[in-house]
């Protein structure tokens, strides 16, 4: 039977695909430390799970497409403590920030129009491109330049009839970098120029340290129209399986155009947002805490990472990812050796290959994401274990 092109076009998950050979060690009694995936260990906020016993209607009836006014009303009072001031009109909510992306690139693409993206990006961004019909076109950043943008000239050449907008994510995934607001600029006067539209996955902002001033494209008054934001509640506050985020733009024309993808799928999981909604509300001082607590584990896991000899890196300003360069030939192999072949005291660590997060070829290669999201103690562990393993890799591969 036929399985169409569009699938068959699209790869399994970098971040995922060593998953069947991290299975199998565990059968094998090896302890396996997942520092490949951004699933944060801190607890969900209580306020979420009151908020699903909350829920006492009779029927778990569909809500608007649109999301429910109380969700929306409560992502608004949120906002204004970022001095970002958005209306009801302006908001949808969606299932998780992926279908925020989704959607944004479905509504502003047609089949074969190109997105401009910095890398290392995302790797759904790839998938995401792809089911919308559209290519990424990648402008590459640089580990020796901490990942910030290259000059606007290295970016514009890029530039086609085709390209329809900029996506990125800010702070962003995998690299942790922050963008300065000269950064942001940019890229709001090429939109300008171009005619393209940002979209800024913000879904890292509440996870800025060592007091990074942070600019959210929403900050940069006259490119307004062409802002798509898209946010979530997963990494935020904790509620990655929770599947709520949104869209929100000051372009009406385009959110109304959107609202016909939201009501395709119907709703978003009605109890979800309103146990959202009741998250949102009451926080207290959780964001602040989870934000210390990742700081630690940031500066934990850069303090393993310097003593390794040939290992390069940047210490991230923000998100909870290091792309960090290992002294080996390809990153792929090795991950999946210390899978399949390696263990220190019975422990090994799944991490993600670099070359997942490129859309050029070649690029990537040597490098690894590293999170931090997991507890102190599993952070520990997996330093150590790498350590070793980059020593015995190296050492096995000279012998050959
Ligand atoms: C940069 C970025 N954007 C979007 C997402 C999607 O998150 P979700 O759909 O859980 O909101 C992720 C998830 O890891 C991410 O890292």
């Amino acid at each position: 039977m036929k399985i169409s092109n569009r699938v068959l076009n699209m790869n399994f998950s970098p971040i995922r695909k060593l998953v069947p050979f991290a299975n199998d060690a565990k059968k094998r009694g090896i302890k396996v430390y997942s520092m490949n995936i951004g699933q944060p260990n801190v607890v969900t906020p209580d306020s979420f799970f009151q908020g699903l016993t909350n829920y006492n209607e009779k029927i778990v009836k569909y809500s608007d497409s649109q999301g429910i006014s109380i969700l929306i009303n409560s992502f608004i009072e949120s906002y204004k403590n970022w001095n970002i001031d958005l209306s009801e009109d302006e908001i949808l909510i969606t299932q998780g920030g992926s279908e925020a992306i989704l959607f944004s690139l479905m509504a502003i693409c047609d089949p074969g129009d190109e997105v401009l993206v910095p890398e290392p990006f995302y790797s759904n961004y790839n998938s995401f491109t792809k089911v919308a019909g559209a290519k990424i076109v990648p402008f590459s950043t640089k580990i020796e330049h901490g990942f910030h943008l290259p000059p606007k000239e290295e970016i514009v050449k890029k530039i086609t009839d085709k390209t329809r907008c900029i996506l990125f994510s800010n702070p962003a995934n995998p690299t942790g970098t922050i963008y300065t607001h000269d950064e942001l600029k940019m890229l709001a006067d090429i939109a300008k120029e171009h005619d393209l539209y940002l979209i800024s996955d913000e879904v890292y902002r509440q996870f800025v340290y060592d007091d990074i001033e942070y600019t959210s494209c929403m900050y940069i008054e006259d490119v307004l129209d062409r802002v798509i934001l898209v946010d979530s509640i997963s990494k935020h506050y904790s509620a990655c399986g929770a599947r709520i985020g949104l869209v929100a733009s000051k372009n009406k024309t385009l959110i109304n155009q959107m609202l016909k993808l939201c009501q395709s799928r119907l709703c978003v999981s009605t109890i979800e947002q309103c146990a959202a909604s009741n998250l949102i509300n009451t926080l207290g001082s959780y964001l602040e805490d989870v934000k210390t607590k990742y700081k630690a584990r940031r500066n934990l896991m850069c303090e393993y990472l310097s003593k390794i000899p040939g290992v390069v890196f940047n210490k991230p300003s923000g998100a909870f990812y290091i792309l960090a360069e290992l002294p080996v030939d390809d990153t792929e192999k090795f991950a999946e050796w210390l899978l399949t072949d390696y263990n220190y005291e019975n422990k090994t660590v799944m991490i993600a290959p670099g070359s997942g997060f490129y859309g050029t070829d070649g690029l990537g290669k040597k490098e690894v994401r590293l999170s931090f999201c997991t507890s102190i103690e599993d952070i520990e562990n997996s330093m150590i274990v790498l350590t070793h393993a980059l020593k015995d890799y190296n050492a096995l591969n000279l012998k050959k």
